[in-house]
């Protein structure tokens, strides 16, 4: 006798999207992934204001929730467990996230399990991929793992969905920032990043010498405040740009700063022996990115793994699919936390 299907209920508030998601717990499928933007609320701003956000977040958690269900055509009592993302994010806007979740868990009785929500961004290179299901094979690892987002830049070393360290960060923006920011300069609206990507298909990329400059500090960092100054420096020595000076602006920002991911990329699969690259994050939707790593990772022979468009900018079904990877083997923890800062494990280059 087949038994009826149940699902993981994932929940993700780290910043200024609120996102509820219903996956089938033995699939992974997803049957709803409700993301509700606060962009607009933000935009005027400039930038993300932590205390508007957690407000957002809690006007908004239920009717996310409800819409979720609807979308997925389920009842409350076919939740098996909810995955909701701790840390890294803005603390207001977590605690909203997690106590919704801790509400629920106690009235439905259901485990309740962390995610660390930068896990959860590379996790999402496997989610909808066919071939891999809630189980990825072993001998698909170790791969190489890049998130690429508007609060983080960092490189992964993956073992299994449930052995990650860090092998190396920017030491001060992220890409994401570097693409906010440098738009920002020519008046593009926050977030300038997928505008940026748009115009530079039109612009020259070797109209201004944008360069990402080298870390003093080690081979496995990188830094886009230079990169920040000089957008900075172009922009007051030329305001009121042209259509297609905008676009070569763009299409040189954006050329650097994805030639610095490019390089860094190709540093780390130099130092071990990968069999794929795993791309996620809201910058991973970059279509000059995207196609520069499928194109190195074919001329490598390795399997090249980037998240959906989709799954890319922030979303509960990756906390819902990270939560369902990881395999928990307890009842889920009550005494859950949430956590500003990440707690993800350094791992230390081996010396060459
Ligand atoms: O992952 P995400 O939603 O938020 C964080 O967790 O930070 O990523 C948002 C970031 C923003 O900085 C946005 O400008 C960038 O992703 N982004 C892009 C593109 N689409 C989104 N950057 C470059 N090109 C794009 N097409
Ligand atoms: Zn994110």
């Amino acid at each position: 006798m087949s038994q009826s299907p149940t699902y993981c209920l994932g929940i993700d508030t780290s910043c200024d999207e609120t996102s509820i998601a219903l996956l089938n717990d033995r699939t992974g499928e997803v049957l709803a992934n409700v993301i509700s933007s606060q962009i607009k609320v933000h935009a005027v701003h400039g930038g993300v204001v932590p205390e508007l956000a957690s407000r957002e977040h809690a006007k908004n958690i239920n009717i996310v929730f409800q819409k979720a269900l609807d979308e997925a055509q389920i009842s409350t009592e076919q939740i098996s467990s909810i995955a909701v993302t701790t840390t890294p994010g803005l603390i207001g806007c977590l605690l909203v996230g997690l106590s919704f979740a801790k509400g629920l868990a106690y009235q439905l009785q259901v485990p309740l399990h962390e995610v660390n929500h930068l896990e959860g961004h590379l996790l999402s290179g496997f989610l909808d991929q066919t071939e891999f299901g809630i189980e990825p094979r072993q001998n698909e690892f170790p791969i190489l793992g890049l998130v690429v987002s508007g609060g983080h830049t960092a490189f992964y070393q993956v073992e299994s969905p449930e052995q990650i360290q860090i092998l190396g960060q920017t030491v001060d923006d992220a890409a994401g920032e570097a693409f906010d920011k440098g738009g920002k300069l020519i008046g593009l609206d926050y977030p300038a990043g997928p505008q940026v990507d748009r115009h530079s298909k039109k612009g020259n990329n070797q109209a201004i010498p944008f360069k990402v400059a080298r870390v003093k500090m080690g081979e496995q960092y990188l830094s886009f405040s230079g990169l920040k100054t000089a957008a900075y420096q172009y922009a007051q020595k030329n305001p009121n740009l042209s259509e297609s000076q905008i676009n070569d602006f763009c299409a040189s920002l954006q050329s650097s700063i994805v030639d610095a991911l490019i390089q860094k990329t190709e540093f780390f699969l130099n130092q071990g022996e990968y069999k794929a690259v795993l791309v996620s994050g809201g910058v991973a939707m970059n279509s000059e990115l995207r196609e520069r790593i499928q194109d190195n990772c074919q001329k490598l022979g390795i399997k090249c793994l980037i998240a959906k468009p989709q799954y890319c900018t922030d979303n509960a079904a990756m906390i819902a699919y990270a939560s369902l990877l990881k395999a928990h083997k307890t009842d889920g923890l009550w005494d859950a936390k949430a956590r500003a800062t990440q707690k993800i494990q350094a791992r230390t280059l081996p010396k060459k």
